[in-house]
């Protein structure tokens, strides 16, 4: 073999002996295992479970070992990493990225959706070095979920990133690795949730609000826009300011903090 490949113009040499290479080792990035499937004329591997009412647009990928379901649609510009599996009647947007998930039945994902890429864990070592943690879990989407467009799900580190049944995410949301959401939340744009928080069921987060990691908050509680938790929230209500507190509690600051002004500028 090597003395065929002496006879060869250089590169091309070291790019066929890398394709041997790829070949021989069972490389997953090998083009002449994909195909293109008839139903949109997205490509799809060999090793990829779909179901053939799927639809999956022309200049969409589904890597292998991936499963979709019965009428999944996947637009064009979206990537379905490696081993995904996604539930039936789950509609996927254009420049989506979904790896190292599972995304349930009926969902709406939107435009530039990214799920389970890894989460922000980072610590110093002996030599003062930020050194990332691995982040090798996955995030797992209910059935009926909505995400707006641009919305990003990290996987999890120590457990799985999880959103429940029903909940509905708005644009530019940030879910941060090991986050669980219970079932029908509704959290509105702009709204950023650190590491390992658990939020209830019926939770709904007005626009911009934060959660600070590590927090959880009770099921049926609601929070104004732009505030921010700090601590467990363990009674149902309405809350609002930052740090959080009971909104008959933000209020009363609020019209101390108008007469305290007011009596500065007299
Ligand atoms: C999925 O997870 C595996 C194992 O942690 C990792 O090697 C792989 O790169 C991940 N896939 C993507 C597309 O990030
Ligand atoms: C907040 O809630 C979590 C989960 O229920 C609990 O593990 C943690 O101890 C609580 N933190 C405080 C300060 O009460």
């Amino acid at each position: 073999m090597d003395m065929f490949l002496n006879y060869l113009p250089l590169n091309f040499a070291l790019f066929l002996h890398a394709l041997l290479v790829m070949t021989e080792t069972g490389a997953e990035f090998n083009a002449h295992q994909f195909l293109k499937w008839q139903n949109g004329g997205g490509y799809f591997h060999k090793s990829a479970c779909i179901d053939p009412t799927a639809h999956i647009e022309i200049g969409a990928i589904v890597h292998s070992k991936s499963v979709l379901g019965a009428n999944v649609h996947v637009g064009s510009g979206t990537i379905i990493a490696p081993s995904v599996a996604i539930g039936q009647f789950t509609k996927i947007g254009y420049n989506a990225a979904l790896s190292n998930c599972t995304v349930g039945d009926s969902c709406v994902i939107h435009n530039g959706v990214c799920i389970g890429q890894d989460g922000f864990g980072f610590f110093v070592d002996e030599d003062g070095n930020m050194v990332k943690k691995p982040q090798m879990l996955n995030a797992r989407i209910g059935n009926h979920v909505e995400i707006g467009a641009n919305t990003c799900i990290d996987r999890g580190s120590w457990r799985d990133t999880e959103i429940g049944d029903h909940s509905k995410i708005d644009n530019l949301v940030q879910i941060a690795h090991n986050v669980i959401i219970g079932k029908n939340c509704m959290l509105c744009g702009q709204v950023g949730i650190a590491g390992s928080v658990m939020i209830g069921d019926y939770v709904v987060l007005g626009g911009r609000v934060a959660v600070r990691d590590h927090v959880s908050i009770t099921s049926k509680v609601r929070l104004a826009a732009n505030s921010c938790v700090t601590k467990n929230i363990t009674e149902p209500g309405d809350y609002g300011g930052f740090p959080a507190v009971p909104i008959h509690v933000w209020r009363r600051q609020i019209a101390t903090q108008c007469r305290g002004s007011s009596k500065g500028k007299s």
